[in-house]
């Protein structure tokens, strides 16, 4: 009798050993690449903070070392709109936003979050004299096929919008996705977020905004869903439950001296 018979004991045992090593080199990899995922996702983030505040085009390659030297990310109490202590880098819009601990349901959920996270991150933008011309503020909120999330670039009125840059969303290429065109993006600099009242008017006009409409920029054409969405999300975060808080403070303490 050959001992190199077949026997289903050894099939069993070698169907077993290559399943433990392929398991073996999936979570080495994963392990691995956990530092280059996370660095990744960084620099996506800091490259469309730079994008929003119009800095992409001075960074050139050099993404990190020119959000180093002119961003400042600083956390904020949305209800308080108060500065607070705590680690930007540390913090997680997304996870924040599921727990119940760090995180509460709108009163007037405009946006389609379902939850609101109790603080956030604001980005103060320095020229080359070290004075903010730039506030680059996130929001997130439920497009047609899922939440989307990008940035608001203010100048130093925080009033006057720089650029509105969507960083990722799951909305219909040649539709929703339109979000991401530039001729679209283009549309934005200089438009005001609020009214005389202080209420939040931006928003975004089906079938195209007039020339002297200075809240209104033209809605995505064959997408009228996600253009609701732009509107809502952008009225939500620029209203009580929002910014407008922390936009209140900024100002007040410009007129005492200035932020830090
Ligand atoms: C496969 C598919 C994908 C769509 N994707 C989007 C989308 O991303 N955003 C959107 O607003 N509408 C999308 N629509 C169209 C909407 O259902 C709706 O018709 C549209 O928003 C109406 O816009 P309009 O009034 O400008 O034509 C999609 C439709 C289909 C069939």
């Amino acid at each position: 009798m050959s001992s190199n018979k077949e026997t289903p004991i050894k099939t069993i045992g070698f169907v077993l050993i290559v399943c433990l090593v392929c398991a073996a080199l999936v979570s080495i990899s994963a392990v691995q690449l956990k530092p280059l995922q996370v660095a990744n996702k960084l620099l996506d983030q800091q490259t469309k903070i730079l994008e929003t505040a119009g800095l992409l085009d001075v960074a050139g390659d050099d993404i990190v070392a020119t959000f180093n030297k002119y961003v400042d990310a600083k956390m904020i109490d949305l209800d308080s709109g108060e500065f607070i202590e705590g680690d930007p880098l540390l913090f997680d819009e997304r996870r924040n936003s599921r727990d119940a601990t760090k995180s509460e349901k709108p009163d007037n959920d405009i946006a389609g979050i379902n939850r609101r996270s109790n603080n956030a991150v604001v980005y103060l933008v320095r020229n080359d004299e070290g004075e903010v011309n730039t506030i680059v503020l996130p929001i997130v909120g439920s497009g047609l096929w899922d939440l989307m999330y990008g940035y608001v670039g203010l100048e130093s009125d925080l009033n006057t919008v720089r650029s509105v840059v969507y960083s990722d969303h799951k909305e219909t290429p040649g539709l929703g996705a339109e979000v991401m065109n530039p001729k679209w993006k283009a549309l934005w600099p200089g438009k005001k977020i609020y009214d005389d009242k202080g209420e939040p008017k931006v928003h975004l006009v089906k079938g195209g905004a007039k020339a002297n409409d200075i809240h209104g920029v033209d809605a995505l054409s064959g997408a009228t869903l996600t253009s609701n969405g732009v509107t809502r999300t952008l009225q939500f975060w620029f209203g009580e439950e929002g910014y407008k808080p922390f936009i209140a403070k900024y100002r007040s303490s410009l007129g005492k001296g200035g932020v830090n």
